[in-house]
């Protein structure tokens, strides 16, 4: 099959969340299963810094044309590279006063406006006008979140008028619900959607245009990121105003747990750690995590347990209920290294622990791939609070480093991670807890303090997390299996 990748991230080019990860590594679990794949992405400043700074440049794909939004012509440039290990290509959309931001990837523009629906439209318009110039028409073309959702509409509710939809069916993947492309009703025209649509509402979402709502009525298939997140988002509590949609087209949900990148994410050869390690010889972990306790500022021969968090710090991941148990933690002889940023208010609080507590809590901010893996492999347990959490990647990074992951149970964090309830250790490899409160959160760190102290049930968890296969392959199979059936839906042959 050919199949084409239309996403706002992927990971190395630009990347804020686990969206880049799972962009930069499912296409080349697909292309080992002898699928013709491609990934398109806006040249984000990010992009043009990754190549620069190694001395590379991506080629023309197709010389520059321009693309027509609202009647105003866009020059934009298609460039192509490709993913490493592997050699997916990856071709870009070049057009740098809608990617050029220098404040990051979804930055508004100069006047400080959210200018997303017009880049991400001259994005997918551009994309599909490369598609045919190269000749490269996909037979499935997956989008991811609301970036290219117009893509899905296009190939949905254009295709009567253009032929080249006909052997083409969409999915689209629920990666983040929260973020849905929500923009005022009067931009609708610069879609440039047919007009019935409008008149149909499918993009009517309260009152506004919603572009996620949009691609959801529209795409053949409809994937998320894990089974339990598959099921939340079909009730009122975690539909995000979407849910009766979902419900609505639940014969056409599934949920597929991510996989991770083994060829990045693996202690045995990665370059960003002091030591290398694997399951059957942990000593390696030991020199991480002296090393990280050492970066961090912490005593480097307290034997005492040492948790971390890595995330962006939104409403999401719930590391306001970290915060606010770690004065407690600390005192019952934790330490804690955080690594984020995003919200003020919570990178303040993080501030002022590290004040008061100086050598017991240690915040890191910014986005920082390096010291990212450092703290995956350097620290005993990582914390995932999430309110809610459709996959998760961090944990299942956690799993393979042999640090022992807790987490929420909720999304895909239920589904990956073995809670330990004191008799499982020959399968339990984390730690849950349900109620979304510090007290709650405390407690659960507690009981994993406690058995981090009996080393023999603390070794089995870890080793029971480092040997879970969460590599791609899986749950490349399953995308095939949706892949097959969004054709079969719509009447294509496989
Ligand atoms: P989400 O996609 O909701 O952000 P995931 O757990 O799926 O959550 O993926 C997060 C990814 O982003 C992981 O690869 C994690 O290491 C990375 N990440 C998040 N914040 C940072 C940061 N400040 N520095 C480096 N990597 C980060
Ligand atoms: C989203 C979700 C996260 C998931 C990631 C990749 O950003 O918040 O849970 O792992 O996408 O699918």
């Amino acid at each position: 099959m050919k199949i084409s990748h239309l996403s706002a991230e992927c990971s190395p080019f630009a990347k804020t969340g686990g969206l880049g990860d799972v962009v930069g590594a499912l296409p080349k679990a697909l292309a080992r299963r002898d699928h013709d794949v491609d990934v398109w992405l806006p040249f984000h400043l990010e992009a043009a810094q990754w190549y620069r700074r190694r001395l590379q440049w991506p080629v023309e794909a197709t010389p520059p044309f321009d693309v027509s939004v609202l009647g105003r012509p866009y020059r934009v440039g298609i460039l192509k590279g490709q993913l490493p290990h592997g050699g997916v290509p990856v071709y870009f959309v070049a057009h740098d006063p809608f990617f050029h931001r220098p404040a990051g990837i979804y930055a508004p523009n100069d006047s400080g406006m959210d200018d997303g629906l017009w880049r991400f439209t001259l994005f997918v318009r551009a994309a599909l006008e490369a598609m045919r110039r190269i000749g490269r028409r996909p037979q499935i073309l997956h989008t991811h979140d609301w970036h290219p959702a117009l893509a899905t509409m296009l190939g949905a509710w254009s295709g009567w008028r253009d032929r080249w939809f006909d052997d083409v069916a969409s999915v689209l993947t629920i990666h983040n619900i929260q973020y849905q492309g929500i923009y005022p009703p009067d931009q609708f025209p610069t879609l440039g959607l047919p007009d019935e649509v409008r008149a149909g509402g499918l993009l009517d979402f309260r009152g506004a245009l919603g572009l996620l709502k949009g691609g959801l009525e529209a795409a053949d298939i409809i994937t998320t990121v894990s089974p339990t997140f598959a099921r939340e988002i079909q009730t009122p509590e975690g539909g995000a105003g979407l849910d009766a949609i979902l419900r609505g087209r639940s014969d056409r949900l599934t949920g597929i747990l991510n996989g991770i990148d083994r060829e990045v994410w693996n202690p045995a050869h990665d370059p960003h750690l002091s030591a290398l390690y694997g399951a059957s010889d942990l000593s390696g972990k030991a020199e991480c995590r002296y090393e990280l306790l050492r970066i961090a500022g912490f005593e480097t021969a307290d034997p005492g347990m040492v948790v971390g968090a890595i995330g962006r710090l939104v409403d999401q991941k719930g590391f306001d209920l970290l915060l606010e148990a770690a004065p407690e933690l600390i005192r019952r002889g934790l330490r804690i290294i955080m690594l984020g940023s995003g919200e003020p208010a919570l990178e303040g609080s993080m501030r002022l622990l590290e004040k008061h507590h100086h050598g017991h809590f240690r915040a890191f901010f910014g986005y920082d791939e390096v010291l990212s893996h450092r703290i995956e492999a350097g620290v005993d347990a990582l914390v995932m609070p999430s309110r809610f959490e459709p996959c998760g990647l961090s944990q299942m990074y956690s799993l393979a480093y042999g640090t022992v992951p807790i987490v929420r149970k909720t999304g895909g964090l239920a589904d990956s991670v073995v809670g330990f309830d004191g008799t499982n250790e020959n399968v339990a490899n984390g730690f849950h807890f349900e109620d979304p409160s510090p007290h709650a959160l405390a407690a659960e760190i507690l009981r994993a303090q406690h058995v981090f102290f009996q080393r023999g049930t603390w070794y089995r968890l870890m080793r029971n997390g480092m040997l879970v296969d969460n590599s791609w392959e899986n749950a490349a199979g399953q995308y095939e299996a949706a892949y097959q059936r969004a054709r079969e839906v719509r009447g294509l042959p496989w």
